[in-house]
């Protein structure tokens, strides 16, 4: 099933997310979900909190840029260590149209579990190695934006608050208490 992808600054993109105990069916069925809102979101990664989902997931599929790479799905993922430096113009499936520069590191080792629950460990470079970062970033409460400069920060959030309310206004809205008549109830 296809999520809707919260758009940041969403307060739920700032929590942390929690360590899975049991990678059972539903766990299965929410990577499932998530793959298929990655692909239909045209992305190369998603982590469970942008999907509203507080759970330490995330999927990846760096193919298109790195052939010999595979679909991944990790549960509980753990970065073990960090080398070298890259810069990458990042983008985001929660911050739709930006892309900045963003500092990484080039070579990446983690652990996590596999659909199975099954303990294994990658060592990953090129676009991998910063999806990996990019998304377990997103399960600490972190995004992109918060290794760029304020000033770009801030520009970015005025735009996606524009998003935001254009995406309010297909929605009917609730309608509010009349301020006005509610003052001249009160004198
Ligand atoms: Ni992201």
């Amino acid at each position: 099933m296809v999520h809707e992808i919260l758009v940041w600054p969403h307060p739920v993109l700032k929590q942390k997310a929690q360590p899975v105990a049991v990678v059972d069916d539903s766990i299965r069925t929410l990577i499932k979900d998530m793959f298929e809102s990655m692909y239909a979101a045209d992305g190369v990664g998603l982590a469970a909190p942008q999907i509203g989902v507080l759970k330490n997931v995330i999927v990846l599929d760096t193919t298109p840029r790195q052939p010999e790479s595979k679909p991944l799905a990790m549960v509980n993922p753990e970065i073990l260590s960090l080398e070298g430096k890259c810069s990458y113009k990042e983008g985001c499936l929660s911050v739709p149209g930006e892309a900045e520069d963003v500092e990484r590191a080039a070579v990446v080792t983690a652990r996590y579990l596999d659909e199975e629950g099954v303990e294994r460990t990658i060592t990953a470079d090129g676009l991998l190695a910063i999806a990996i970062q990019h998304e377990t970033d997103h399960l600490k409460g972190v995004m992109f934006v918060d290794h760029i400069s304020s000033m770009k920060r801030e520009l970015i959030r005025k735009r996606m608050k524009k998003i935001q309310s254009s995406m309010a206004e297909e929605v009917p809205e609730k309608p509010e208490k009349k301020k006005g008549a509610a003052r001249s109830e009160a004198r």
